[in-house]
């Protein structure tokens, strides 16, 4: 469910035209809206109504500062793995106890301000990170609040770039060694354990990998209590998978049930990361048609956005809709086209064969779906400023993050004295 809607045969996001957005802040830009952030943060917090739950938004998937702090009005947290992410959730106005830091290279500066900030718990993905998370603590007379996260060695069934609980992956401790782990940081100073962390992937369709991997992990919390530590929190990651094209990921209600199922006998708080499910369909890349290319065995339609702005398709073989901002009527012609960018790179496509109506020079065009791992992950490549983006809330819109300028981007490079005149 989203906001970006015909009306009147204009492709709108709310109340505003994209084609005004496009006029006023130019293309390629990311527009976001409020109302489908905020409905997708409700549901899935309602679908956990009556479980002792503390919803931590993924800000590895939309970091912009306005998004953060429109969710953290509604309560959310906030899972980070940066040193960035954590101050700007700090800045969005999410308290630390809110907050939990992941990641499997965290530095010492980052262990030093999570602590500082009073976060809600550090999850901890090797030894050698505990001990120096020890180290830090201890030199601040502090004791972290650490969770060990567990590699369940569970197939998440998703694409192979974005799966993290097997036991080829870089991510967690292997489970079979978790007892060991949380035994020697009970002998460490400077750390108490508070729970037990598991994330087996991202775009996940299926409950089953979810059920089996939360089952696991509710019989290891079982086997530490019995071996004497407080286990209270179950930080059970993010991962659930929204409908790009054809996919029927479960609501949220399903999935919260089977939390239920699989953790509920336990009575500990449950933390969950979700970013992809509130943030993916509540945005989209709006382009600009360059030009119209026809070759003998295809047609192009080259778009001002590039791999760059939104890395998906390139990186994964993402499918992300692609839909005219105006909208053709009944019985126009159509024709299937490769929609593709301007960057010198055979991956730079955001669609193959797809069927659009006949595109001329200047219309504009919307990639869907494309809230979550967009604007994040772009890049400068091929000396691209980096895109604007927008928020939208009813009626009005914003610009939250102004397009870079070229005077930034080249203004950034040095130039070494030997190179001087
Ligand atoms: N928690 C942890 C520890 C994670 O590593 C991730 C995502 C999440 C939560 C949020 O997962 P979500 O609910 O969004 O699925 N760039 C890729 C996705 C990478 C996901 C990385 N970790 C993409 O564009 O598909």
């Amino acid at each position: 469910m989203d906001h970006f809607t015909y009306i009147d045969g204009a492709l709108h996001a709310e109340g505003v035209a994209l084609s005004r957005i496009a006029e006023a802040v130019g293309t390629p830009t990311y527009v976001y809206s409020t109302a489908t952030l905020v409905h997708h943060y409700r549901t899935f917090a309602e679908a956990f109504a009556g479980q002792d739950v503390t919803i931590c938004f993924a800000v590895k998937a939309n970091s912009n500062q306005a998004v953060l702090t429109t969710l953290a009005r509604q309560g959310a947290g906030a899972d980070v793995l940066s040193e960035g992410e954590l101050r700007r959730a700090l800045a969005a106005g999410i308290p630390g106890h809110k907050i939990v830091i992941s990641g499997v290279g965290k530095t010492r500066a980052e262990i030093a301000l999570a602590l500082e900030s009073g976060i809600s718990q550090i999850n901890v993905e090797s030894v050698a990170e505990m001990e120096l998370i020890s180290e830090v603590a201890t030199e601040k007379g502090a004791s972290a609040p650490i969770a060990v996260r567990v590699n369940p060695d569970v197939d998440a069934k998703t694409h192979e770039k974005i799966t993290t609980g097997r036991k080829e992956n870089k991510f967690g401790i292997d489970l079979s060694l978790a007892p060991d782990v949380y035994a020697r940081a009970a002998g460490m100073p400077g750390l108490h354990a508070v729970g037990v962390a598991v994330h087996i992937g991202s775009q996940l369709t299926d409950l089953m990998p979810f059920r089996d991997a939360f089952s696991l992990v509710a019989e290891l919390v079982e086997r530490l209590r019995s071996q004497g530590h407080d286990i209270r929190r179950l930080d059970l990651g993010g991962g659930l998978g929204i409908p790009y094209r054809a996919e029927d990921p479960p609501p949220p209600t399903a999935y919260a049930a089977m939390v239920k199922d699989t953790t509920g006998h336990l009575g500990v708080e449950v933390v969950l990361e979700p970013g992809r499910m509130i943030a993916g369909n509540a945005g989209i890349l709006l382009t600009r048609v360059l030009y119209v290319k026809e070759g003998t065995a295809k047609n192009f339609v080259v778009v001002d956005a590039g791999m760059n702005d939104l890395m998906r398709p390139a990186l994964y073989d993402a499918w992300h809709g692609i839909v005219p901002v105006a909208e053709p009527p009944a019985g126009a012609e159509m024709a299937a086209v490769d929609v593709v960018g301007p960057v010198c790179e055979t991956a730079d496509i955001f669609g193959h064969d797809r069927v659009l109506p006949m595109l001329k020079c200047d219309d504009l065009l919307a990639i869907r779906s494309a809230g979550a791992y967009g604007a994040v992950m772009a890049s400068t490549y091929n000396s691209r400023p980096l895109v604007a983006e927008v928020l939208v809330r009813d009626d009005a819109f914003a610009v939250i993050r102004p397009r870079q300028s070229l005077a930034e981007l080249l203004g950034a490079d040095r130039i070494p004295d030997w190179l001087g005149t």
